[in-house]
């Protein structure tokens, strides 16, 4: 068996703290240890107690560092790393012109693992050790991206996405046939096995047939075990084209609830303008909306009212949706989260941030326990956070009068050189 025990700072939550007061919800420790034993954290707790009842342990003495669960990145786009921060559009002219020509280069498997590996080794450079990302509609494509966590051990979600409508490009269009069959073939492949889960992922309503979507909700209803992604009222001109398109609809969220595509385990990205019973019915259901800051704020979407869901009972989690989000980075993310809440008037505490961009992610991917919680138990996926990476963070938490003032500024200055260390599986990554 093999022993690690990591030393340094540790954080770990003990309850949602956007319910709770959040000082009720968090556990400090300044010489705090996690023991980790074959892939799973074992113990957590007093380091210096857990270095003398371990005296067998491989020993990472991290220092002043913060050891943190991994970052959980609930909705991106690995199809989309090569098109990151492209210019001038929003989002039907961006899908459009960036990267609709950009998924039909996925037809190639070996492109579609390069990219795949590409865009895993980034995350984990990002200190983010789980992803749910979508893929093309070539079968090939989530393969490639299922492969490359495998390789690399990573707990991650993903599935080949669907779009049958004229509305997507000649070449990069399936049918309810096709998406059904090898939608069902993925999940055979894949689904459980190993760290792997699959997400039945429709693209976006503008771009399926009622008919696909049928066939996707009773490909659900068939594997309720599987996760179902898609979008939900990005951008106001969408919401428009969906009642265009979908005329008998009470609202977007109709679209798929009609057809089977709404329940717990459904995972809706971006999800900003939202009428009463989208939100309502979300709630009911329990229901992921997931937050994408970077980009809805370039890609130029609308500000995501966070206080507002989760008050109203909407499980939330925390995403880079990269190419259209313009960091790979969950500090970054958290630090767009904090300014768009800013705008609306609130202010999102440290502690709410962290916990959104780890165990609030796993709870919306329904990995919480098994990911993002540094709790024996939990599967051994770590961040270590240096909270002094640059000249600017150094000499602002020189100042801190606390822990959150000493995590703040790599919140919102941060970037990969805060990364000391990703750990997956119980084992340090080394970087390519
Ligand atoms: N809506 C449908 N497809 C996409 C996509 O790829 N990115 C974003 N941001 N929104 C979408
Ligand atoms: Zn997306």
């Amino acid at each position: 068996m093999m022993t690690s025990l990591l030393l340094g700072q540790t954080l770990s939550f003990t309850g949602d703290p956007f319910l709770r007061p959040w000082e009720e919800c968090v556990s400090h420790r300044e010489f705090g240890g996690v023991l980790i034993e074959d892939g799973y954290i074992t113990a957590i707790g007093d380091g210096t107690a857990l270095r003398a009842a371990n005296p067998a342990a491989r020993v990472m003495d991290y220092g002043r560092d913060l050891i943190l669960p991994g970052f959980v990145d609930a909705h991106m786009h690995y199809p989309q790393t090569g098109i990151i921060a492209s210019w001038g559009k929003r989002l039907i002219d961006w899908l459009n012109t960036y990267t609709f020509p950009e998924e039909m280069r996925f037809a190639d498997p070996a492109y579609a693992r390069a990219l795949a590996d590409r865009t895993l080794d980034l995350a984990l450079a990002h200190g983010t050790t789980t992803l749910c990302s979508f893929c093309t509609i070539h079968e090939g494509s989530a393969d490639a991206f299922f492969e490359a966590a495998k390789a690399r051990g990573m707990r991650v979600a993903a599935g080949r996405t669907c779009m049958d409508r004229d509305t997507a490009p000649e070449g990069l269009r399936d049918t309810a046939r096709s998406a059904y069959d090898e939608s069902a073939r993925l999940i055979a492949r894949w689904h459980g096995k190993g760290r792997a889960s699959y997400a039945i992922t429709p693209r976006f309503s503008p771009t399926s047939t009622e008919e696909q979507l049928e066939a996707l909700g009773a490909l659900w209803a068939e594997n309720p075990t599987c996760l179902m992604q898609t979008h939900l009222s990005e951008q106001t001109d969408e919401i428009e084209w969906v009642r265009g398109l979908y005329p008998q609809a009470r609202d977007y969220l109709d679209t798929y609830e009609a057809h089977g595509l709404l329940g717990p385990r459904g995972v809706y990205g971006h999800v900003i303008h939202l009428e009463p019973r989208e939100r309502d019915r979300l709630a009911e259901v329990g229901a992921a909306a997931v937050h994408c800051p970077t980009s809805n704020t370039f890609i130029g979407s609308g500000l995501f009212d966070l206080m507002g869901l989760k008050r109203r009972g909407v499980t939330v989690g925390l995403a880079t949706d990269t190419g259209g989000g313009s960091s790979f980075s969950m500090l970054r993310t958290m630090a767009a989260t904090y300014e768009i809440a800013q705008i609306r008037g609130q202010a999102v505490h440290p502690v709410q941030l962290l916990w959104l961009a780890t165990e609030g992610s796993a709870r919306a991917l329904h990995l919480g326990g098994v990911v993002g919680s540094l709790q024996a138990g939990a599967e051994a996926d770590l961040v270590v956070l240096d909270l002094a990476s640059t000249p600017v963070i150094a000499q602002r938490q020189e100042r801190a009068r606390d822990l959150w003032e000493a995590v703040f500024p790599t919140i919102m200055m941060g970037d990969d050189r805060a990364i000391r260390a990703s750990w997956v599986a119980g084992r340090p990554v080394t970087r390519t």
